[in-house]
């Protein structure tokens, strides 16, 4: 087995004990942003010591902010710039993360130094414009320098920026943030409105770090005014619910399964897969440990026989977006058909997430339907091992690697690397229940 290839075969044992997935990705690339900017210095616990959350981190260490090992490498203290942070010496390498490099050219466009960023093939395929649009419009002087239009590296001049109200033209938390993270630098009150709830970490963190935030319509329109004040405080980051998915699927549909996922992020901007799983059927039990700033708790999930397919609703898309390839992947173990529209947005993830599951579903002998806007999958058949590609996609490789515990046979995932973009040590979970 090569580095990068991954092979796992039907297991006849259920998933069984407890298990830990590591820190959640959004809440990681916010932390280390807010974190380096901020006056005086912070412990932070359990980051996602993924590839994508530390070039955030390496980027924030370029601009200025120090960072001191803790007792292991999730753990560790960020020493802020004080609101000063400088010029990078070099080049900022965003990897493979939309996340990172959208978030810090809110960042960027406001500070008075000159930047640019750039990614690796996927994430110079993406698209920039969405972020560059509401930033020129506050005065952001930032060139797309890609061989496709729109797309990184990005090319910052930064300066003082004007405030703004925008109105979002697609449900997307990196597009609302990249605005106020520029907005909460900049003079005045810049307001965002999104057409439905996105994940609510950055105005989760506004509050955890003392910076004044006005929420409203529902969560719909968030303001700031700035410039802030960022005070560094110590931070917790519970484990990705994103991540967890991927084991609450293979729970449900691996009979004799019970696995108890700790400490996972229940935010409710987050938490659909939870009740959409329920809704098909699954046997999940929720335990919270802690309701305030990051909800958090225990996740149970049982083997559940009688999965049937379900219709997800158009205000689910953005609160599950990451999930529906595993999704795809319970739905084709479930009974009837399972309906995903109004997620457009999958077309410009880390691979085009609309094509790739349904691919690789049809691959394992499952009906599945593609459409401009989503897909729907026809569950019930049996699924048989193939060899698949991940596209370069980690959730696509997760996905169909839990597909293969219970597919007939042998199933083998190529280019698997890019799943230490949002989970290092999948492979050694994996494995755990393989071989347990
Ligand atoms: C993220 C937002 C989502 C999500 C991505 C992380 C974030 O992207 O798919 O994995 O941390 O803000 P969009 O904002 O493009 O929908």
């Amino acid at each position: 087995m090569s580095n990068s290839t991954l092979s796992v075969h039907k297991i006849l044992h259920g998933l069984q004990g407890n298990l830990t997935v590591p820190g959640d990705k959004s809440i990681s690339h916010r932390v280390a942003i807010l974190g380096a900017l901020a006056h005086g210095s912070m412990q932070v616990t359990n980051y996602l010591c993924s590839e994508d959350c530390l070039n955030t981190l390496r980027a924030m260490q370029q601009l200025g902010a120090q960072v001191i090992p803790g007792d292991a490498p999730q753990n560790f203290t960020i020493v802020g710039t004080a609101m000063q942070p400088h010029a990078p010496a070099h080049d900022i390498d965003c990897g493979n993360s939309g996340t990172g490099m959208r978030l810090m050219a809110g960042v960027l466009a406001a500070l008075p130094f000159a930047s640019r960023m750039y990614g690796d093939a996927s994430l110079s395929k993406r698209p920039m414009q969405r972020i560059i649009a509401p930033l020129q419009a506050m005065g952001a002087r930032i060139e797309a320098q890609g061989a496709k239009e729109g797309c990184a590296p990005l090319q910052i001049d930064g300066k003082r920026l004007s405030p703004i109200t925008y109105t979002l033209p697609m449900a997307s938390a990196q597009v609302k943030s990249a605005v106020l993270l520029a907005g909460m630098l900049t003079g005045g009150t810049t307001t965002v409105h999104q057409p439905a709830i996105t994940r609510d970490h950055t105005e989760r963190l506004f509050e955890h770090f003392g910076i004044p935030a006005t929420i409203s319509d529902n969560g719909l329109s968030i303001s700031v005014t700035g410039p802030v004040t960022i005070t560094a405080k110590n931070i917790t980051v519970p484990a990705d619910i994103s991540s967890a998915a991927f084991w609450m699927v293979a729970a449900a549909i691996v009979p004799g399964s019970k696995l108890c996922l700790r400490g996972v992020g229940l935010n409710p901007t987050r938490n659909a897969i939870l009740r959409v799983l329920q809704r098909m059927g699954a046997h999940i039990d929720i335990t919270p440990t802690c309701t305030v700033g990051e909800p958090y708790g225990d996740i149970t999930v049982r083997y559940s026989p009688h999965l049937k397919g379900t219709e997800i609703l158009a205000d689910e898309v953005p609160n599950l977006i990451d999930e529906i390839p595993i999704l795809a992947v319970a739905a084709a173990f479930a009974q009837g058909q399972t309906t995903i529209r109004n997620a457009a947005e999958l077309r410009v993830k880390e691979s085009d997430r609309i094509a790739t599951t349904v691919q690789n579903l049809r691959t394992m002998g499952a009906a599945a339907e593609e459409f401009e806007d989503g897909l729907a999958v026809c569950g019930g058949q049996p699924l048989h091992g193939a060899v698949l590609d991940s596209f370069d996609d980690h959730r696509i490789a997760m996905s169909f690697l839990i597909a293969g515990l219970q597919a007939e046979g042998h199933t083998t995932l190529l280019h698997c690397k890019n799943i230490n973009t949002s989970y290092p040590g999948f492979a050694e979970h994996l494995h755990r229940f393989l071989n347990a």
